[in-house]
């Protein structure tokens, strides 16, 4: 599975980058506002720092603006993609989109339903919201499963972001159903790394290394 990083925080993208686990980037205009910088300015600088995909959402609401702001966001840097809601003027745009090579990414998918249309249109990309539906009482990673069988049945190209990605279970949930990607915001990835028993086993380790040293000292 690859792991995308759900944010536009250059640090933590480079620190994932450094360790080979950054596959591409997603962002929406919430994840930016969050950094307090220009979005053109931002997806220049995370262009240059990774080779993967990176999703910008514009606010254009018919096909034509989204394609307009799509055609300006690939300009910002190499692999952009274009992020468009799950509208029927976000899939009027998507076709547009991936026949002139600007790859697709639909967001803000809640249903198979929906899935199955982004990927009939062409979408390159569909990322369905597991914690928002989680936030409202519906079994998000269950639509997971649904959207990858209906793909896996008609042998559709598009990758499934799973998106809106809250804790650890939902990152391994996500490799266990086959999700093409996880996008994964920066607190719950260094959530990833830890183990409570790793972190005592280092501890011993170091003290059991002095120990032998001295024990070793000792005996001279
Ligand atoms: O990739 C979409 C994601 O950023 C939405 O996450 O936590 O705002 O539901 P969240």
């Amino acid at each position: 599975m690859k792991i995308f990083l759900d944010t536009a925080n250059v640090q933590k993208i480079k620190e994932a980058a450094a360790m080979g686990l950054c596959d591409g980037i997603t962002t929406n205009p919430t994840i930016i506002l969050k950094e307090g910088r220009d979005h053109k300015e931002v997806i220049n600088e995370i262009s240059a720092l990774i080779s993967g995909p990176i999703s910008v959402e514009g606010i254009g609401e018919t096909a034509d603006e989204m394609a307009k702001d799509a055609v300006e966001f690939s300009k910002w840097g190499k692999n952009i993609v274009a992020k468009v809601p799950m509208t029927k003027e976000g899939l009027k745009a998507v076709r547009a989109l991936e026949a002139k090579g600007i790859p697709t990414n639909v967001t803000l998918v809640f249903s198979p339903a929906q899935a199955l249309l982004a990927a009939k249109a062409g979408a390159s990309y569909i990322s369905p919201f597991v914690g928002r539906l989680d936030d409202i009482s519906q079994d998000g990673m269950a639509l997971i499963a649904e959207i990858l069988a209906i793909l896996k049945n008609y042998g559709f190209k598009s990758q499934v972001i799973v998106a809106s990605v809250r804790s650890p279970m939902h990152v391994v949930e996500a490799a266990k159903a086959g999700a093409h990607i996880a996008t994964v915001p920066p607190d719950v990835f260094d959530k990833l790394f830890s183990h409570p028993l790793t972190d005592k086993g280092i501890k011993m380790f170091i003290e059991d290394y002095k120990k032998a040293n001295a024990a070793a000292g000792a005996k001279k």
